[in-house]
């Protein structure tokens, strides 16, 4: 409010305004569904403003609209992290607007299953370039920000394939295994910055993702589950309101499986 009358009112106003300035600013990646958006919806439960980036604008506004009605504060932004110049400047310009950048949480993946025999080029592009080289942009784009406000947690998401393979998977183990390098060195050169840097490796989550495989599939990996169920976006969602919380400060270039003890 640039003026105002009435000195009780000034001084809420001042003081809601200060707390939308207060906020840290999340981006998270594949918000539309699944782990991103419990993800989502979490860290705007816990007073993030929440950047909320799909390609689906539509399906971005149904979760708008739940983090709107939860009382929570988020943004729509479109966007195919496939395309590397549109991702680049949406991070930019989200710092830009905000005049900062906290939190990345780069969730956004793709599966395109075959044999190694029966695997094209296309498909192996497909799947490093929207799982391997989007989280290279965003983190490029997104430290200088972060370095700038001596603040920042990123948090990648592999899987339980890039620590053990997987059959069928030799495109996607490939990426989420490479994303555990690529971490542990942004969390070593910016580690002095105040800049964390972790994997949260997935076992099977109840999603859109795993729903694909059927129950037959399902069935026969419960007997190598410690904890004998999937697990729920929800539980994804809370290890990374931890590793991104001010209090994880010390605690960088994991990587940490939330999948039933399936990798241990
Ligand atoms: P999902 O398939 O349900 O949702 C993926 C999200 O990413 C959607 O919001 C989709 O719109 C977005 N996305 C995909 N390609 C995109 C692109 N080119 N540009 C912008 N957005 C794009 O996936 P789910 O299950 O929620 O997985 C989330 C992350 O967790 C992924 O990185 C996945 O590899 C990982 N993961 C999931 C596991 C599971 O059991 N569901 C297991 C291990 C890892």
């Amino acid at each position: 409010m640039a003026f105002c009358r009435i000195p009780a009112l000034c001084r809420i106003s001042r003081h809601s305004e200060d707390s939308a300035i207060d906020k840290r600013v999340a981006i998270v990646t594949g918000a539309s569904r699944g782990i991103g958006r419990a993800i989502a919806e979490r860290l705007a439960r816990d007073g993030r403003h929440v950047v909320l980036v799909a390609r689906s604008a539509e399906g971005l506004a149904a979760v708008k609209t739940a983090i709107d009605a939860a009382g929570g504060s988020c943004e729509v932004r479109p966007c195919d992290i496939g395309d590397g110049a549109a991702l680049n400047a949406l991070v930019e310009a989200v710092a830009e607007t905000h005049g900062r950048l906290d939190i990345l949480v780069n969730n956004a993946g793709i599966t395109r299953d075959t044999l190694l025999l029966r695997m094209t080029d296309e498909q192996w592009d497909e799947v490093i370039t929207v799982n391997l080289r989007s989280v290279f942009v965003a983190c490029r784009a997104a430290i200088r920000p972060m370095m700038r406000g001596r603040f920042g947690r990123i948090i990648n998401l592999g899987s339980v394939s890039g620590i053990t393979g997987n059959a069928g998977q030799a495109n996607y183990a490939a990426s989420k295994a490479a994303l555990i390098g690529f971490t542990k060195t942004i969390a070593k050169e910016m580690g002095a910055k105040g800049i964390t840097a972790n994997v949260i490796a997935p076992g099977f989550i109840e999603t859109d993702m795993t729903e694909v495989l059927g129950e037959a599939v399902k069935a026969a990996v419960l007997p190598n589950i410690p904890v004998r169920r999937l697990g729920k976006p929800e539980e994804i969602a809370s290890a990374v309101a931890y590793l991104s919380s001010d209090e994880a400060g010390y605690l960088t270039a994991q990587t940490i499986a939330v999948d039933g003890g399936l990798a241990s």
